[in-house]
C-alpha cells in the first residue's frame, strides 16, 4: 500500500494551478448514460474515483473511444447491462449517480446498495423518494436497488425534505428525460450542481434555476450529447490554501473562481493571511504569521463545505488561541481529530464539535487516513509538523487530490510516495 513521507517545516511557497473537480465530474460521468450521441469530457481531473466511475460505465457497456490526459470520449449507445454492481459501488458511494440516468433513459436499473462509509451512515432514500414521486417502483432485494417504471418518468413537484447534493444530482438526469416538467424544491445549491445543469443543458436539457433552491427541468425526449469542460476543483484549492495558512506560507492558485471559496476564503482571512484574487486566481500571504484560531461551523453551500471542516481543524490545531470547529452535515466526520492528537495536537471532542487548543509545534508520528478529507488534514499537519511524518492508507487522499506530491513538491514541501 502506498504512503506519504513528509518531512514538515517548510513554509509552502509557489505557484500551482487547480484540477478539474472530482464532485463535479462524477455525475457529469453519470449523465453520459442519458446521452444518444458521443460524449467528450474535458478537464477530467486524473483520480482514483474517475477511474472507478469509468470502470462503472464501460461495465454497463459505454464504449471508451479515447482518453487521453484530462480528456475522455465516450459512445453511451452500446449500453448492454441496467446494473452497477456491488464491486463498483462498495469502492465509491457516487456510483448511486447512475440510477437516475438509467431508470429514466432505459426503464430500468439495478443498483447495489451503497452501504455506510467512514463518515456516517448515508442513506439514499432521498435519491429513492424523489424517484418513486416520478412514478418509479422501487425494490430492495439482495443488496440492490431495483427501480423500475412503465413507460417513462413523470414530471411533478419533489420537495426535498433535507438538503442533499446527491439526491439534487440524480433527480435532475432523471427528470432530464421524463415526460413533463419536475420541480425541485430545496435543492442543494453547490456549485457542482450548476455545473451538472449547465452540462445537461449542453446536451439537449432545459433545466432552469440550478445554483438556487429551485430547480426547474422541462422533459425533452432526447439527449444529443456533445462537449463539455468540467469546473475546477474548490475543495482541492481551498486545501492547499489552508496548508498555506498552515505553514505560514505564501501561495498563488491560477484556474480557479474565488466567488464560489467566498465562505473558504472569508474564514482563511479571519486566521490573518492576506488574500487578493482576480477573476480565475487567488493569492494567499501567510508569510511568518502564526494564524489566529477561527471558529467553524459546516453547512451547505453557500455556507462552510463540510468537505473543508477537517483541513480547518488542522490549521487550527497550530494556531493561536482556541478554535471551535462543528460538524452539522455528518454525524461522524471528526476521524482526523485522534491522529491529530498522535501528533501533538490539543483536541478535545464534544458532541458534533471539535474544540482545538491551538499548540505551536505538532511532531511527526505515524498516521493513518481514514477518510478523503480526514487524510488532508493530515497531509496539512505533516508539512507544519517537527520532523517526518508517514501517513498510511493514502488511497483515499488518490480518490481525491491529483499529483498531490507533484504540486507540493512544487510549492518546496518535502515529500515522497513510497509503497514500501
Ligand atoms: C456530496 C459530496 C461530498 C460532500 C457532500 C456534502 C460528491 C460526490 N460528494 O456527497 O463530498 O461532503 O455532498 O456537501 O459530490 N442524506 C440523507 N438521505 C439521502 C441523501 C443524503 O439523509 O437520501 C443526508 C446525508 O447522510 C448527509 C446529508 O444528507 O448527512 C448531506 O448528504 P449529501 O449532500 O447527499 O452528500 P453526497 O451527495 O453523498
Amino acid at each position: 500500500m502506498d504512503k506519504l513521507l513528509i518531512h514538515g517545516g517548510a513554509s509552502l511557497k509557489g505557484e500551482i494551478w487547480a484540477s478539474g473537480s472530482k464532485n463535479a465530474s462524477l455525475p457529469i460521468l453519470a449523465s453520459v448514460l442519458l446521452c444518444d450521441g458521443t460524449v467528450t469530457i474535458s478537464n477530467l481531473p486524473e483520480l482514483q474515483d474517475v477511474i472507478t466511475f469509468k470502470e462503472l460505465l464501460v461495465a454497463l457497456g459505454v464504449k471508451v473511444i479515447a482518453h487521453e490526459e484530462a480528456t475522455l470520449e465516450v459512445d453511451p449507445r452500446c449500453v448492454n447491462s441496467l446494473t452497477a454492481p456491488y464491486e463498483l459501488v462498495r469502492k465509491m458511494r457516487a456510483s448511486i449517480l447512475v440510477l437516475g440516468p438509467m431508470l429514466t433513459r432505459y426503464g430500468q436499473a439495478n443498483v447495489s446498495f451503497p452501504g455506510g462509509c467512514a463518515i456516517g451512515s448515508r442513506p439514499v432514500d432521498l435519491h429513492l423518494g424523489g424517484l418513486e414521486a416520478m412514478g418509479a417502483k422501487i425494490e430492495i432485494s439482495d443488496g440492490y436497488i431495483r427501480a423500475t417504471c412503465a413507460d417513462r418518468l413523470a414530471g411533478t413537484r419533489i420537495v426535498l425534505s433535507s438538503v442533499s447534493v446527491g439526491a439534487t444530482e440524480n433527480l435532475m438526469m432523471a427528470a432530464a428525460l421524463a415526460y413533463g416538467t419536475t420541480i425541485l424544491e430545496n435543492a442543494a445549491r453547490e456549485p457542482e450542481i450548476l455545473d451538472l445543469a449547465n452540462c445537461l443543458n449542453r446536451w439537449g436539457a432545459k433545466i432552469s434555476g440550478a445554483g438556487t433552491r429551485k430547480v426547474i427541468i422541462e422533459g425533452v425526449d432526447r439527449m444529443h450529447g456533445g462537449c463539455f469542460e468540467v469546473m475546477s476543483d474548490r475543495i482541492e484549492v481551498g486545501t492547499y490554501l489552508a496548508a498555506a495558512v498552515a505553514t505560514s506560507g505564501k501561495m498563488k492558485i491560477s484556474r480557479t473562481d474565488p466567488k464560489i471559496l467566498e465562505g473558504v476564503l472569508k474564514k482563511l482571512g479571519e486566521t490573518g493571511a492576506e488574500i487578493k484574487f482576480g477573476n480565475d486566481w487567488i493569492e494567499l500571504d501567510a508569510e511568518n504569521r502564526r494564524p489566529r484560531s477561527v471558529n467553524v461551523q459546516t453547512a451547505p453551500y453557500p455556507g462552510f463545505p463540510t468537505d473543508m471542516q477537517a483541513q480547518l481543524t488542522a490549521v487550527n490545531a497550530v494556531a493561536e488561541g482556541i478554535g471551535i470547529v462543528e460538524e452539522t452535515i455528518f454525524e461522524n466526520r471528526l476521524m482526523q481529530v485522534q491522529e491529530l492528537n498522535r501528533m501533538g495536537a490539543k483536541i478535545a471532542i464534544s458532541g458534533n464539535s471539535a474544540v482545538v487548543t491551538g499548540v505551536k509545534r505538532l511532531k511527526g508520528a505515524r498516521v493513518m487516513a481514514s477518510d478523503l478529507r480526514a487524510s488532508a488534514s493530515l497531509v496539512i499537519a505533516a508539512l507544519v509538523a517537527e520532523g517526518e511524518t508517514l501517513v498510511e492508507e493514502i488511497y483515499h487522499i488518490d480518490r481525491g487530490y491529483e499529483r498531490i506530491e507533484e504540486k507540493l513538491c512544487l510549492l518546496g514541501a518535502k515529500i515522497r510516495r513510497s509503497n514500501q
